[in-house]
């Protein structure tokens, strides 16, 4: 294990079964196992760029990205069948008091619950770390990400446009 937990959040870690039916669990990570297990993750990921040109195409934008979210957010991997499927993170932004989310499962294991889960948890942890917003930045034509979103409590913010903000009150009681 890396950097430990922040305490509010000490021991924290979900399990849980997906649709397919296979159990899974959701642990916080801290930048030295966290580093291997998300490297793996978004070194396998395809299409790379997929959204808002994430997970980066290029390796060495790709490790200082990996590496900014290990350094400055609170990051959660997913666990299933022996391996990474997902990470979901929330990061400080330069607006007290709002924290940023990002989350991506695996291709091959999407639509399966995993990125519901992983954006609870980010919900869960956000609010135990004293975040009063969760905002993220989604494009328009992701549709999956939208509804994952809605489901979990975010709001649209905005003019209609390519990419939209999403903006979820933490203050207004649990997903
Ligand atoms: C967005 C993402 C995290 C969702 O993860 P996931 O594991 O597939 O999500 P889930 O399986 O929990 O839920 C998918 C939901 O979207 C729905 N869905 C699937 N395709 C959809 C579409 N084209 N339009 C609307 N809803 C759609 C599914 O029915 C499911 O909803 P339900 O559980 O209410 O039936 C995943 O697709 C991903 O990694 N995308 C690339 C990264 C990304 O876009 N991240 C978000 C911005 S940071």
């Amino acid at each position: 294990m890396g950097s430990p937990a922040p305490p509010p959040l000490a021991g924290w870690c979900h399990a849980g079964v997906d649709k397919a039916g296979r159990r899974f669990s959701l642990y916080l990570c801290g930048a030295g196992e966290g580093n291997a297990a998300l490297r793996d993750l978004y070194d396998a990921f395809e299409p790379k760029g997929c959204t808002l040109c994430l997970p980066p195409l290029n390796d060495d934008r790709r490790t200082q990205w990996l590496e900014g979210l290990l350094e400055q957010g609170v990051n959660v991997l997913a666990l299933a069948d022996g391996i990474v499927v997902g990470h979901a993170t929330v990061m400080g932004t330069e607006n007290e008091g709002v924290g940023e989310y990002l989350v991506f499962v695996r291709p091959e294991y999407q639509n399966c619950g995993f990125g519901t889960a992983l954006s609870e948890a980010v919900v869960e942890i956000a609010r135990a770390l004293g975040y009063r917003w969760l905002w993220v930045l989604v494009e328009g034509r992701n549709r999956r990400a939208i509804h994952v979103g809605r489901k979990v409590g975010f709001q649209m913010e905005g003019p209609v446009a390519a990419e939209r903000e999403m903006l979820l009150d933490l203050a207004s009681g649990p997903v």
